[in-house]
């Protein structure tokens, strides 16, 4: 059974100036908007409308209907006992945005998911109903501004989508998460009970072993941060205010058993300065932030000096004797308006005895969305699943859209990489156990695949013990997903 919701096509073609800002966000001078006082609408007679905008291009090419399409062909097989819910979120502004409109943080949340049952699969599609996004349903227009333009700014809810405390939570660092359910409704706004001081994190770590959610949030502005840890229950046990030694982007943490670490990159905003509010100050060195899992107030955090380099995301990090290791994509300087930049996979060790922070290259090309199997979450993890750069002649590379797939073994530094055909790009390959298996590899590769040529695209399924094999399964998608941010997936 297949339907949609009906589309009014109306083309308007909006164009971003060349000075749109390439990356940035200014996520917390964004104050919630009022919540809207009325019957939220559903989306129904959109207005769609195309952009030359290279972020709302190609693979992030919007789509404007909400879909419920079940039996979905298969090539290959599901593996057996694989049921549940891989959830994707990622913006898909239903409004035209303003001409500051930058990846990856600008247009409101939309949820793709895949429901995996008996076999077979379905697909469903959501935008994340936000307060603001029923504002503008309900006004007809846009209300809210691009994250680089004045106020007044919208909780986008569109950078990332986890299942924990028995809740789907749509995540965005600035503003509260949105709970969803397992259809991919919008429940409403949740502040744990009104204990979140402020934002939260898109970026949560779940430890594997006491099911803690443990986050750092962090305010632009006023180089603020919150550590914040809610329990298996989903019930906010701390939230720390501490400060960094100035503002910076925190946009993602790693932990060990022990810490939740930081790090304040070198990338200083400052929003009295004229221009990009940022500016990239390596003197400075990248303060790493040792923050304690059951830290109760700002002194309990160490902070270590490091060499400068920026990152968005980390791959996992653990902890043994004095040594903290941590994997990230690595990024050796960061501009807010240029794209010139070395991004490569590092190992940072922080020795806690000396206060010296080691960097090593563990590749030189470019990757990102690093991913493991989240069980070894904070513990010594044998293997990384990251996006790889693998651009294919004749082909312009898309930033957060990638050719291939690599697994690190980070113990002998051996890679496998699964190659796409040309015009076929990925986001985050998230790791699912193998309900069968006992191994920290014994997992599958879940990802959407955007297919240039394709009117439709498709959800692949790799084995990651044979990452380089043909892939287990391919769904066939009825319309294409655009590149997005992250998920994860869901048990039945
Ligand atoms: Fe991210």
């Amino acid at each position: 059974m297949t339907s949609h919701k009906r589309l009014v096509s109306r083309r308007d073609f909006l164009t971003i100036g060349s000075g749109a800002l390439l990356v940035g966000n200014l996520p917390f001078g964004s104050p919630l908007a009022a919540a809207a006082d009325m019957a939220a609408p559903e989306a129904g007679d959109i207005d769609t409308w195309t952009s030359e905008s290279p972020f709302l291009t190609r693979a992030f090419a919007l789509v404007f209907d909400e879909r419920n399409d079940a039996n979905l062909p298969i090539e290959g097989e599901i593996p057996k006992g694989l049921r549940g819910v891989f959830m994707r979120n990622g913006p898909n502004p239903e409004f035209k945005p303003d001409e500051h409109y930058a990846y990856p943080f600008d247009g409101t949340g939309m949820i793709h998911a895949i429901y995996l049952e008996n076999g077979r699969a379905r697909y469903r599609n959501r935008w994340v109903l936000t307060k603001e996004l029923a504002r503008e349903r309900a006004a007809g227009q846009r209300i809210y501004n691009s994250t680089f333009s004045p106020p007044p700014h919208a909780n986008l809810a569109n950078t990332n989508i986890i299942h924990h405390g028995g809740r789907y939570l749509a995540l965005y660092e600035g503003g509260a998460p949105y709970e969803m359910d397992r259809d991919i409704n919008t429940v409403g706004l949740f502040n744990y009970d009104g204990k979140l001081p402020g934002a939260m994190s898109a970026h949560p770590k779940v430890d594997p072993a006491s099911g803690e959610l443990l986050a750092i949030a962090y305010h632009l502005e006023t180089g603020g941060l919150v550590y914040l840890r809610a329990d298996k229950t989903g019930q906010l046990d701390r939230a720390v205010t501490f400060q960094a030694p100035w503002p910076a982007i925190v946009h993602d943490v790693a932990i060990t058993d022990r810490h939740v670490v930081a790090f304040i990159c070198p990338l200083v905003f400052d929003f009295s300065r004229k221009g990009p509010p940022a500016v990239w100050e390596p003197d400075r060195g990248t303060m790493v932030a040792l923050v304690p899992r059951d830290a109760h107030a700002a002194e309990d955090v160490k902070w270590i000096k490091g060499p400068p380099f920026f990152h968005w995301h980390a791959v996992n990090a653990f902890a043994e004797g004095d040594r903290i290791e941590i994997v990230v994509p690595w990024y050796d300087a960061f501009s807010l308006t240029s794209a010139a930049r070395k991004l490569e996979l590092h190992r940072l060790v922080i020795h806690t005895d000396t206060n010296i922070v080691e960097d090593q290259t563990i590749d030189d090309r470019p990757c990102e969305f690093g991913r493991i199997n989240d069980a070894y979450l904070g513990r010594r993890a044998r293997y990384g699943y990251v996006g790889l750069r693998d651009p294919r002649p004749g082909e312009t590379p898309q930033p957060g859209a990638f050719e291939a797939i690599a697994r690190y073994d980070l113990q002998t530094g051996k890679k496998t990489v699964h190659q796409f055909p040309p015009g076929v790009t990925i986001c985050e390959p998230v790791f699912v156990a193998d309900p069968h298996g006992g191994q920290e590899e014994d997992g599958f590769i879940f990802t959407f695949v955007h297919e240039a040529a394709s009117v439709g695209g498709s959800f692949m399924i790799l084995d990651a013990r044979r990452l380089e094999n043909k892939p287990l399964a391919v769904i066939r998608l009825p319309r294409r997903v655009p590149a997005g941010l992250h998920g994860s997936w869901k048990a039945a």
